[in-house]
Order: structure tokens, then sequence, then C-alpha cells
């Protein structure tokens, strides 16, 4: 009764312009590996659960690239929005149809477009949590070790109380994106972990969150829960969607429960958010600078930054520290790179008049 609900319906606009709404990053390989991003995810839950028991969830415009990146996949797998309404609506349709199909079900339920470094401390985590996630009423996630106080991240302070396994502990605060003052203040006092955005809990611990927390958005489901698995889906989702309030599963769900539990993690995890995590991964030279592809970019008394440019592209910089340089489809961005969280509000900017 394992199944694996993963969420790919994200546009990834703090990765403009490599990341497009036509192709947002789940679909790259990034570090061509040759294999995208939901590519390795999907692979990685073969080793968890069995293939029938693994969902895609995503905008209906994406469906195709799914198809064409996952040909295993059966079309009951792919679960369509009709629109995009945030992780909230995502989480309460796959799990009230996943619990159509298994009312015992218990689910992990994880984005599309992470990198994991060590593939079995991050196996081993996930049993270890819908084990205990079977067992217990309980809404439990990932925590990561944070090394900056980024404000794209959700964070939690856990406590000393544990589930019977020792390593799962409750949760006393849950808080989703928090400012700059706030997050500061997170990463000193020494108790705070990241969330990953990996969930794992049971159909029935979610579902009955919902109804505690989001009774709007759990009467738009519970009611059609029916049409689920059935021809009528599509109608029924197109339908309830148009009523669904546009919010994330962490404001929705995680900032309010009681019973969020979180299992401290060291897996070698990127969600690749922004560019601060792929210059956090990437190689770096001896002054700090993480260039790609590095054999037509030349550096002059420059220093820890970031570029990543097309491959047949010569380009030249001089004294410049701390910035990111990035191009994509004759489209050029170049930032500091401590202001990269603006990289959204420039891109909704740069839609709106082009
Ligand atoms: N199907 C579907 N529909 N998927 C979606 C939607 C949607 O409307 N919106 C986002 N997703 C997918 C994204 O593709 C991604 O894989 C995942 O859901 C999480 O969404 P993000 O938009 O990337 O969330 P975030 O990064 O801002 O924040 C979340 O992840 C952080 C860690 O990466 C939160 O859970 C934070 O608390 C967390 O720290
Ligand atoms: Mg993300």
């Amino acid at each position: 009764n394992k199944y694996a609900l993963i969420m790919a319906g994200g546009v990834g606009s703090r990765f403009w312009p490599v990341s497009r709404t036509e192709f947002p990053k789940q679909f790259i390989d990034f570090f061509g590996v040759g294999k995208t991003l939901i590519q390795s995810t999907y692979e990685r839950f073969l080793k968890i659960c069995p293939p029938e028991n693994i969902f895609i969830i995503t905008n209906e415009i994406y469906s195709d690239l799914i198809k064409e990146q996952l040909p295993d996949l059966n079309n009951f797998q792919i679960l369509e929005e009709p629109i995009m309404r945030n992780t909230a609506p995502c989480v309460a349709y796959g799990c009230m149809k996943i619990a159509q199909i298994n009312p015992d079900a218990v689910i992990v339920v994880a984005p599309s477009d992470h990198t994991i470094g060590n593939q079995d401390a991050f196996i081993n985590a996930i049993e270890q949590t819908l084990n205990a996630a079977s067992e217990n009423d309980v809404l439990i996630t990932l925590g990561i070790k944070p090394s900056r106080p980024d404000t794209g991240y959700g964070y939690i302070q856990y406590t000393n109380k544990t589930l019977s396994d020792k390593a799962i502990h409750k949760v006393k605060l849950f808080t989703e994106k928090p400012n700059l003052e706030i997050a500061k203040t997170f990463i000193q006092s020494g108790d705070f972990l990241w969330n990953a955005g990996i969930f794992i809990w049971s159909a029935k611990s979610i579902i009955k969150a919902f109804e505690q927390f989001i009774p709007d958005m759990f009467e738009i489901f519970d009611q059609g829960k029916a049409f689920l698995n059935t021809a009528n889906e599509k109608l029924f989702i197109n339908n309830a969607y148009q009523q669904c309030t546009n919010i994330s599963i962490d404001i929705a769900i995680m900032e309010k429960a009681e019973n969020v539990y979180v299992l401290p993690s060291e897996f070698g995890w990127s969600d690749l958010g922004t560019w601060a995590s792929i210059y956090d991964m990437a190689e770096k030279d001896y002054v700090g600078n993480a260039v790609m592809p590095n054999d037509h970019v030349i550096m002059y008394n420059s220093s820890n930054c970031m570029v990543n440019v097309p491959k047949n592209k010569l380009v030249i910089i001089n004294g410049l520290n701390d910035f990111i340089v990035v191009e994509n489809n004759n489209t050029l961005l170049i930032c500091p790179r401590d202001s990269e969280q603006m990289v959204k509000e420039i891109v909704a900017d740069v839609k709106s008049n082009f």
C-alpha cells in the first residue's frame, strides 16, 4: 500500500530564462547527466513502490512532455490539472484519487524538480517515514540542515518529542517562506530545519487535515470523489479546480496542523530552487566562480559569480563579483547573486511587457 505522488506542475519562474513556462525545470537535464529531473525522480520512487502506484500530477499543458519523458506510465497515472492553483488542490486531488483506489494507502508526495545526491539515504528516509505514517495519524516532512537564511523555503522548528521511531520529531513551528529578518533569527537559533517539501502521510491523515483546516476545499473534492477513477474524472476535476483557492499545502495545512513531524535528513538535497542553490551545488574554481560551460567563458578579476550561457557563445567578463550571468533562448539576465529572489518579480514584469 505504498504510493508516490510526484508534483510536476510548477513553472520554475525563479530559474528563468533557462527554465520557462513552456519548458519548466523538471523537464530539463540540468547537469547534463542524460536524465531530466523528473526522470531521476521517477526512478528513485521505482525503488520504493510498485510502478503502478506512482502518480504524476501536472498541468494539462505538460502531459505530452510527461508521456514523452516517462513512456512507461499508464494514462491513469497522469493526473491533469486544468489551471494552476498551487500545491494544496494538487495534493487534495492526488491523495483523494489514491484513497479511492486504496483507502489504506500511505503516500509520499514529492516535487519533481529536486536533486538528491545520496540515493540510498533518500530511499531509507522515505521507507522509514512511510512505515511511521502507516502506524500513526501524522503528517511527516523531511527536514534539511539550513546553510543560509534563504527566504524561499519553509522553516521547521522541532522538539525533542519523538514517535516510537526516535528519529522522527514533533514539530513546534512551521513557517513558510519567512522574510529575511525572521529567517536570520531562525538560522541563529540553531534548532530550525528547511522543509524539503517532501511529505509522507496516510491518505486518511491528509484527508482528515483537509477537512479540518481547509474545509471548503475538502468539500469540493469530497462531494465528487466517486467520479475519481471513472470516465467522469476530468469533467469533475475541471469543475472542482474552478472553485479552488490558489494556496500551497504548506500554508493551507502544514503551518496549521498539530500532528506535524519531521525526520531530520541528510541525503545531499537541493531543490535547485534558485540560482543560489545551483551555485551551491556547482563546481567552483579557486576564486569561487561557477561557470557552465567553462570553455567559452573568460573571466578576469571576477569572483563568486555564477555563469550559465549557451555552449557556443564566447563570453568575456571583467571585474564582476557575486553576480549571476545567465542566458538562454536569446534572453540574458545579469543580476547580483543576493537579489535573485527578485527573479520572480522580474519575470512577471518582462512577461507583461514583451
Ligand atoms: N501539479 C502541480 N500543480 N504541481 C505544482 C503546482 C501546481 O499548481 N505548483 C507547484 N507544483 C510543484 C512544483 O513543480 C514543485 O515540484 C513542487 O510542486 C513545489 O512547488 P514550488 O512552487 O517549487 O514550491 P516552493 O519551492 O516555492 O516551496 C516548497 O518547496 C520548498 C523546498 O523546495 C515548500 O514546500 C517550501 O516549504 C519548501 O521549503
Ligand atoms: Mg521549489
